[in-house]
């Protein structure tokens, strides 16, 4: 079978699933190109598919030589089509991992369920003993509660409607998007799905099982950006997420002090993810960052931001570097106020006519469809892909 992209709106229909495998080998390239780092040895990360996520796992197992156990909720094949590429990824990750002598363990489930919790503790104590580190890295649009709720988050902003060009990945052109203000209802739906009240549920069944070691860490990411991005993002729902997310850092934090353990949170740049790159306008503002911090040479992908997380900001010569809030800022080269007058400038500009030319579209562009495994330079696409070869593959 020939595979080719499927790209509905923003949201990749399909994958490509020799494509992943070099996705992830070039992540992994990338975390051994930059040299060792002396960090933790046991890990669960939580997300551990995609994205920060799946970039974390890699940073940890690659360059500090950790043992991981990843958590997802991924697709395999089926009659229904050929995956998901977290699914895949999974595989590529663990077979490369396990190749270097690393335990990895994928674990495929709804993580915000207590039998996936019950699984983790089972898996962490045959395989690993405790944990050192816990990453939480899950994005979802749907969180089922203990008592069978679904509950579901908006992207939505608050105060008045925010509404401005967002991009079309599907057409590669700029149409017209807007936020509705949500209602209550609505900011704490968004805050029970991506908030961190199942970031403390973790923990705390962790820490009841005696699966944390003494000197735990655990970090869950989040986002800020600048105030040009305020209505899209830090006051709108999932900002109001994020804002209990580091609320519930200090109840983790205070949890974990009978360990001599931390919960930290780190606040990430804007990167393109499946996830991301379904928030209305903010692409476009991304596509732009894009261009400027690449003329720069500042730019980093998921890879390069995580790699530097655990290696200088976390587990690095000075420890944890968070500021006076006790915020990890991976945020600090996209926050700088001249990449901030720099992409201000261009979107004030940006239509759908000249938006190639203002911004690092193209970029953003192949990087979403690699998330995917389309568009790698060393994949030969025209190859067909063994279906049946696939189907034996196991997480
Ligand atoms: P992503 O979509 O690439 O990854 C999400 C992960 O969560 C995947 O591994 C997926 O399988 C997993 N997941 C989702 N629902 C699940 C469930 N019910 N059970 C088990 N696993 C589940 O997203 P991402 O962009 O890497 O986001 C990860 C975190 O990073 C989020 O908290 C996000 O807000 C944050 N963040 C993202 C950006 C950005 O620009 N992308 C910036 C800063 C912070
Ligand atoms: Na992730």
């Amino acid at each position: 079978m020939i595979i080719q992209p499927q790209i509905q709106g923003c949201v990749a229909r399909n994958c490509h699933p020799i494509g992943c495998r070099a996705a992830v080998a070039q992540q992994i390239a990338s975390v051994k190109a930059a040299g060792p780092f002396n960090g933790p040895k046991r890990v669960l990360v939580l997300g551990a598919s995609s994205g920060f996520g799946l970039a974390s796992r890699i940073a940890l197992a690659f360059g500090a030589g950790a043992d991981t156990i990843g958590v997802s909720f991924e697709r395999g094949p089926s009659d229904k089509g050929i995956g998901s590429a977290g699914w895949y990824n999974n595989i590529w990750f663990r077979q490369a991992a396990e190749q270097e002598g690393r335990i990895a363990v994928n674990l495929i489930g709804d993580a915000f369920s207590d039998a996936m919790r019950q699984q983790a503790i089972a898996s962490i104590r045959q395989q690993l003993g405790q944990v050192d580190l816990v990453v939480y890295s899950l994005a979802s649009g749907i969180r089922l509660l203990a008592d069978g709720t679904q509950v579901r988050s908006v992207l939505k902003t608050t105060g008045q409607p925010f509404s401005g060009w967002g991009l079309d990945l599907e057409h590669d052109s700029l149409v017209q998007q807007s936020l509705a203000p949500a209602t209550p209802e609505e900011i704490r739906d968004t805050v029970t799905v991506m908030g961190g009240e199942d970031w403390q549920l973790w923990l705390q069944a962790l820490q009841q099982a005696d699966c944390l070691a003494p000197g735990v860490q655990t970090v869950a990411y989040s986002y800020i950006g600048p105030e040009s991005t305020y209505p899209l993002y830090r006051d709108g729902t999932i900002g109001y997420a994020k804002e209990h997310l580091h609320a519930t850092a200090e109840a983790i934090n205070l949890q974990l002090a009978a360990l001599g353990g931390h919960a930290w949170v780190s606040v990430c740049k804007a990167l393109v993810t499946k996830a991301s790159a379904y928030i209305p306008v903010l692409p476009v503002y991304l596509g732009l960052l894009m261009g400027v911090m690449k003329e720069r040479g500042v730019h980093e992908g998921c890879i390069e931001q995580m790699q530097r997380l655990f290696a200088s900001k976390m587990y690095g010569p000075r420890g944890v570097v968070a500021d006076g809030n006790r915020l990890i800022r991976m945020d600090d080269h996209e926050l700088d106020p001249a990449i901030q007058a720099a992409v201000s400038a261009l979107w004030s500009k940006v239509t759908p006519d000249n938006f190639h030319a203002l911004g690092d579209f193209a970029g953003l562009r192949r990087d979403f469809m690699q998330l995917n495994g389309f568009e790698l330079a060393e994949v030969d696409y025209g190859a067909p892909v063994n279906e049946s070869a696939l189907t034996e593959l196991t997480p």
